[in-house]
């Protein structure tokens, strides 16, 4: 969580003054951190979440996560958008928890990966 609020910090969102900071763990034991960074196109825009994905997957190539954090600024912790939570589901088990975290407040709200992504689209 401490992870996911300092890569908050950090983020690049001058369109729409909304940052977001993320850090997941993996088996390995590491942590990988990500913020959003938007672009004016909007549509190039990428989501801290899958920003501190991809930068596992390149750290450590075939990678599994263990727990995810997420930090935003609203005193009500924000939950994933949808398209990280597909983006996510290929990496991480049902049972993986996800702290959202409120960088002003303080609070957390835990659930478990499954919870939030139950029906997952897994190929064709
Ligand atoms: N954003 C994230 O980083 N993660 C999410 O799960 C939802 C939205 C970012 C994208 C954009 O830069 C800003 O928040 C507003 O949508």
């Amino acid at each position: 969580m401490k992870e996911a609020v300092k890569a908050m910090y950090n983020a690049y969102a001058p369109y729409s003054g909304f940052r977001v900071g993320a850090a997941i763990l993996t088996e390995t034991g590491n942590i990988y951190s990500g913020c959003n960074v938007e672009n004016a196109s909007l549509g190039a825009t990428i989501c801290a979440e899958r920003n501190a994905a991809t930068t596992a997957v390149a750290a450590e190539g075939k990678m599994r996560i263990c727990a995810i954090a997420i930090a935003s600024a609203p005193e009500e912790p924000v939950p994933p958008c949808g398209i990280c939570r597909q983006f996510l589901s290929e990496f991480t088990g049902l049972e993986a928890p996800v702290y959202l975290v409120s960088s002003t407040s303080g609070k957390v709200k835990e659930y478990t990966f499954g919870s939030l992504m139950p029906l997952t689209f897994t190929g064709f």
